[in-house]
């Protein structure tokens, strides 16, 4: 058994994780970070596939997530636009497949009249509500104990207007049914990329995507982190005590003054926490869950969709694959599409053969782009429920009521632990932007505290040492 002393121990080498541990170092404060897979990146993963290059989990940037573009900037890592010229593709609830340009899809004028008064009310509710503290909106209990589908039902009549809007927050951000979470988990999302317009508008929210893939943020962080990166380590105890922790995993110990857990919340609970966990951080730790979403992946010899004058993107809550858009790679001729089978529909999905997967999941691309898309060349499913340190996708959220009940606890530390997450962010939440915000956030918390416990001891006493230094190994 090895035995590490540090500064501070990280679990996980996501973007959280990566990034707390990069400023920590850079401050001078010894790190290690121990990640249970045998790579780094988490849910930013690239791949090649069949000798196709794929993101098989999060890519897009847009312009809101400054934290990111500033990591971009700073590892000198390119992006390059979404292709987005010529036409959209809207499937309506006949079946029918209508090409549109502009921002609303194809409908009756009373069902456009009845998607804009719910964009607008939805925007003005997201105005009013804080990321970082929803649960202080003056209707947050309120908002917490109605489902978000209950809530649209209520507002409005047009089931089409419902479905689409539904399908924004639902099936294209928290991936799970729109009866299962509240109005306030509905705003949550909406408030951390802005507005509820921006979730609406594709151009905005998938706006960029980086050359070579996003993997390269948290591959790049790791490279400046060096050896003090240990893969294949999941760690299964964490001891605690006010001075300290021991953290354990198969192969090894480590001691420290700070440990950050930067895994999906849906995994904290995954790793014995000695002596037990306080009783509502335990409470907290149940309500909150992964999404989940299948990504589908169609390569074909060329873009045949933008010869036809269409953009890529294609949406519809009444298809299995409900958003679909244009995934060609940066210099590439092929052309990709990337589609999405969200919720509900991914549990039927999953319970078919990989044939008949593949088979149901190309006769709804070929709703929205023709025939030509029933023959990819190259065709991948990325399975993140199948992965054991993931366990669903995109990312973790509260159910009903339970924003108000434990939001407010999420990012409280508990003696020298501190739990991170993107699914813990405020601003970017449930993207990399997040990951990189409570990452900072994390390690800013750590120094701040290593300085004020440095300044008492310094007019306490004659002990000015910050923290443990050096490593035994
Ligand atoms: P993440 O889950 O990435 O990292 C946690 C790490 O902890 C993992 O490496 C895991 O192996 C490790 N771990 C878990 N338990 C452990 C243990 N006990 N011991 C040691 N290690 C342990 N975002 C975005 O900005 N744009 C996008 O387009 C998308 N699209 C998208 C698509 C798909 C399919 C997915 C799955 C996700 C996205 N996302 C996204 C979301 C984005 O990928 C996600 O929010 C961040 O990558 C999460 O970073 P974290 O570091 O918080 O967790």
């Amino acid at each position: 058994m090895l035995h590490l002393n540090r500064d501070v121990v990280v679990v996980g080498a996501g973007a959280t994780g990566l990034t707390a541990a990069t400023e920590l170092k850079a401050a001078g404060l010894s790190v290690v970070v121990l990640e249970a897979r045998d790579r780094v990146g988490g849910r930013l993963h690239t791949d090649e596939i069949d000798g196709q290059m794929y993101e098989l989990g999060g890519q897009w940037v847009s312009p809101d997530q400054t934290a990111l573009i500033d990591t971009l900037e700073t590892l000198g890592l390119p992006t390059y636009e979404r292709y987005r010229e010529g036409e959209s593709v809207y499937v309506g609830p006949g079946g029918v497949a209508a090409r549109f340009t502009g921002d609303i899809f194809p409908a009756s004028d009373a069902t456009q009249a009845e998607l804009e008064r719910l964009i607008a009310l939805l925007d003005e509710l997201v105005a009013q509500t804080d990321p970082a503290a929803p649960w202080e909106h003056p209707r947050a209990a309120e908002f917490d104990r109605i489902t978000f589908r209950a809530w649209l039902e209520a507002e409005s009549d047009d089931s089409e207007a419902v479905e689409n809007i539904a399908l924004f927050i639902a099936d294209a951000m928290l991936t799970k049914p729109a009866h299962s979470f509240s109005l306030l988990q509905a705003l949550l999302m909406a408030a951390s990329a802005g507005s509820f317009s921006h979730l609406v508008d594709a151009d905005f929210i998938l706006d960029k995507r980086v050359v070579g893939g996003l993997q390269q943020v948290p591959l790049r962080l790791a490279e400046g982190l060096g050896d003090d990166v240990r893969l294949g380590h999941p760690v299964r105890t964490v001891e605690w005590a006010d001075g300290g922790v021991t953290v354990s995993t198969d192969a090894l110990t480590v001691a420290a003054r700070h440990v950050i857990v930067a895994v999906p919340p849906n995994l904290y609970d995954r790793i014995d926490y000695v002596p037990p966990l306080p009783r509502l951080r335990q409470q907290l730790q149940q309500h909150q869950s992964l999404g989940l979403v299948i990504k589908v992946h169609a390569t074909y010899e060329t873009p045949f969709w933008r010869e036809d004058g269409l953009s890529g993107t294609a949406f519809s809550p009444y298809q299995l694959v409900h958003e679909a858009y244009d995934n060609s790679n940066h210099g590439e001729t092929r052309g990709t599409l990337v589609g999405f089978v969200s919720d509900q529909k991914a549990d039927a999905l999953l319970q078919l053969s990989a044939v008949d997967r593949r088979r149901a999941i190309l006769d709804s691309l070929a709703a929205y782009y023709g025939p030509k898309a029933l023959e990819p060349v190259v065709y991948y499913e990325s399975d993140w429920a199948a992965e054991e340190w993931t366990q669903g996708a995109y990312a973790a959220s509260f159910d009903l009521g339970g924003l108000t009940r434990y939001g407010a606890l999420q990012l409280e530390p508990v003696g020298p632990i501190r739990f991170g997450s993107s699914d813990l962010a405020a601003e970017g939440y449930q993207h990399v932007d997040g990951a990189i915000r409570v990452g900072r956030r994390l390690a800013r918390e750590i120094l701040d505290e290593i300085a004020a416990t440095s300044t008492t001891n310094a007019t306490s006493s004659t002990d000015t040492t910050p923290v443990t230094e050096g490593a035994s190994a």
